[in-house]
């Protein structure tokens, strides 16, 4: 009887307790393995969606800014001075160029020409931030600059124009558009794919030669021979805007600066491109801007811009500089080293 009850003794109840210890070890360690294991799938993306392996310019997309659906544009007299300012840079020229119905105090472009589907295209040098970043400081003209002011600007350099008054219904209009188009744009911010697109810097200056087979390739078919352009059948518009010649931009517009020449054209040439397909390489964008901007064009020249030379961007293509870059070099580049030389310098 003895011996019979050592057995149970046995399978005693500290065993009992060691078994029951080592099962629940067991299914703890499966339950834990089991939420470890699923939370990892959630946070594993899709095939193909990975963030490490989106391209910059999908990672843009996700973020980039919409116009406001200019059909809600309201049924109001406010809505009507709107939609009057969209018109007039979608069809400057029926207003505002040599035949036009307002004032004739403008080359004949377009706003629209380069600020493209009437200045609401991503990377189309679009109007986003105007809106939400005006009245400020540029350092230009070196003071607090109006939007009044900006619009100006370009009517006196990209449209080899003449001032519009400020008070005067087409620069009301304008701004009420720009209002529109930036109304979703937080004050003081700047959102994605707004204006144009950098590109990256050459490490030799952009080739004027080289940017003419660029042209013939790309461009030629729609701006003609040495970009003089083709005028729409009512003689108002522009059919290809003129890149070049006496009714194009002067040398004192944002285009005739490389980079911004560069940028437009790499997101948004030959038409119908947009910055997620681009046609041209960054290499071609440069070539052809050197290219383009080494034809004739209108000469403008504003003496007071740019009170402090040292505040000059790094393809602004006239001096005098503070640094001891050439002219050339400031114009075509190699851009690299001016642009080093210009970082704020650690004391
Ligand atoms: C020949 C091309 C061209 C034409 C035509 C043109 N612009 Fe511009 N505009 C530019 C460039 C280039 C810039 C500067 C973009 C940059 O530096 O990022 C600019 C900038 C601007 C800005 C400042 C944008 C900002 O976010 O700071 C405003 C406002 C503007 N243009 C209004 C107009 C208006 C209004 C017209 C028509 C009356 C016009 N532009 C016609 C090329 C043009
Ligand atoms: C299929 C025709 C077509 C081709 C090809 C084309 N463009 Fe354009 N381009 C246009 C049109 C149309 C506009 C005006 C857009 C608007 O008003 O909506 C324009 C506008 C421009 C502008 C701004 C306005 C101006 O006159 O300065 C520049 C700069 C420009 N193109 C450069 C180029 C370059 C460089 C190439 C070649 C890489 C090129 N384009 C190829 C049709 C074309």
């Amino acid at each position: 009887m003895r011996t019979r009850r050592a057995e149970p003794e046995f399978l005693g109840r500290n065993n009992v307790i060691f078994f029951a210890a080592v099962v629940l070890i067991i299914l703890l360690t499966a339950v834990i393995g089991y939420f470890i294991y699923i939370t990892r799938l959630q946070k594993t993306p899709a095939k193909g969606t990975d963030p490490l392996f989106i391209t910059a310019a999908e990672s843009t997309a996700r973020t980039l800014w919409h116009a406001p659906d200019s059909n809600l544009i309201p049924p109001t007299e406010e809505g009507e001075l709107i939609r009057y300012g969209k018109e007039l840079i979608a069809h400057t020229a029926r207003y505002l160029g040599p035949e036009g119905k307002v004032k004739p105090i403008s080359n004949g472009m377009n706003c629209q020409n380069c600020h493209l589907s009437a200045g609401t295209k991503p990377f189309g040098n679009n109007y986003a931030a105007v809106a939400s970043t005006y009245p400020k400081f540029r350092a230009r003209s070196g003071g607090i600059e109006s939007m009044e002011k900006r619009i100006n600007d370009c009517i006196q350099r990209s449209l080899n124009g003449q001032r519009l008054a400020d008070d005067s219904r087409e620069m009301r209009a304008i701004i009420a558009w720009f209002q529109w188009v930036g109304k979703d744009v937080p004050k003081d911010s700047v959102p994605s794919g707004t204006g144009l697109s950098s590109l990256s810097d050459l490490d030799r200056a952009a080739d004027p030669v080289g940017g003419k087979s660029v042209y013939e390739k790309h461009c030629l078919v729609c701006h003609g021979r040495e970009g003089v352009g083709l005028k729409h059948p009512d003689s108002i518009e522009w059919t290809y805007p003129p890149l070049a010649g006496r009714h194009s931009y002067t040398t004192a517009a944002g285009l005739f600066r490389l980079s911004r020449f560069a940028g437009y054209v790499k997101s948004n040439m030959p038409h119908g491109t947009t910055f997620e397909n681009p046609v041209l390489t960054d290499e071609e964008a440069w070539d052809v801007a050197a290219y383009v901007n080494s034809l004739e064009r209108p000469v403008k020249v504003f003496q007071e811009d740019w009170p402090d030379i040292s505040k000059k961007p790094f393809d602004h293509p006239f001096g005098p500089y503070a640094d001891s870059f050439s002219q050339a070099q400031h114009k075509y580049g190699p851009f690299g080293p001016i642009r080093l030389a210009q970082k704020p310098k650690s004391k």
